[in-house]
């Protein structure tokens, strides 16, 4: 039977890539491609890797044309990367750009999305009846604009704005958005090494809760929250920047 659903996933080396990959390598009809950037030492059975860094524009281009996208009827664009980095002070460590956005945080959250998502659209000069759905990631703290990762939440902010654009201007593309709470990934637990991760969602739990509205999202733009319910979320809890600064301080740094 051919296939004719083309899942690619981004940072296909991190928790969530690899979660979404696991899910989709299981269903029928759908050819699956993880992006990287370095080796993937534990492939997925049925999972095309194409190498190349998100930062590098042409690189991407080159990998994503080597996609075939003859009789594919959609294409979803799962988008797992964008760095985060705390900023005690409030203000952005490196801002050449005089934007008010880390550099590396802009990139990172921004410009990997453009570099994809640009060259997947493009494909459908050639092959116009293709739709396309893009998912993306962010932070439930990012309506709330805590000063200590603002250039995170700022580039978030633009990504979702950029993908909201993106699914009223085009024809045929749908954009879904996770506002997600801490996820149990090997990089967050390496940057809180000492929070308590009891009501932190696993990567499969993201997956669950997320793939039916990328599926069959009922809006050309929607937003998705995701959380386990903790006794510590409140409504005021992203609004007590002081405690949520010597929180953050204590997980990543044990109180030192
Ligand atoms: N984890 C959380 O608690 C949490 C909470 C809220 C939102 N989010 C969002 O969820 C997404 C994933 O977070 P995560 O914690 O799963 O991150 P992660 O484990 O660091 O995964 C990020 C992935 O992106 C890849 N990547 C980063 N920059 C790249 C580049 N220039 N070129 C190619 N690949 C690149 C990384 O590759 P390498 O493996 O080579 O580094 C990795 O595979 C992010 O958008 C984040 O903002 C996460």
């Amino acid at each position: 039977m051919k296939k004719q659903k083309i899942v690619i996933v981004s940072g296909a080396t991190g928790d969530l890539g690899r979660a979404y990959l696991e899910y989709y390598a299981k269903q029928p009809n759908i050819s699956c491609y993880g992006l990287i950037r370095r080796e993937e030492r534990n492939p997925i059975s049925g999972v095309e890797y194409l190498t190349s860094d998100l930062e590098d524009a042409v690189a991407v281009r080159e990998q994503i044309q080597k996609i075939p996208l003859k009789d594919i009827a959609e294409v979803i664009l799962i988008h797992p990367v964008g760095k985060f980095k705390f900023e005690p002070n409030g203000i952005p460590e490196v801002d050449k750009t005089g934007d008010g956005i880390d550099d590396d945080v802009f990139t990172s959250n921004v410009d990997t999305f453009h570099n994809i998502a640009r060259v997947i659209l493009e494909q459908r000069e050639e092959h116009p009846n293709i739709s396309v759905t893009l998912a993306a990631f962010g932070s439930l703290s990012d309506p709330y604009e805590v000063p200590w990762w603002g250039s995170y939440t700022k580039s978030k902010l633009i990504l979702r704005k950029e993908m909201r654009d993106l699914s009223r201007i085009e024809p045929a593309v749908n954009s879904v958005f996770m506002n997600l709470s801490s996820v149990k990934t090997s990089k967050e637990n390496k940057t809180r090494p000492y929070a308590d991760t009891k009501y932190w969602l696993s990567p499969e739990e993201v997956v669950e809760r997320s793939v039916r509205t990328i599926e069959n999202p009922q809006q050309s733009y929607s937003e998705l929250d995701l959380y386990n319910p903790s006794p510590e979320y409140t409504g005021s809890y992203y609004k007590n920047f002081e405690e949520l600064r010597r929180k953050w301080l204590r997980e990543m740094n044990g109180g030192k």
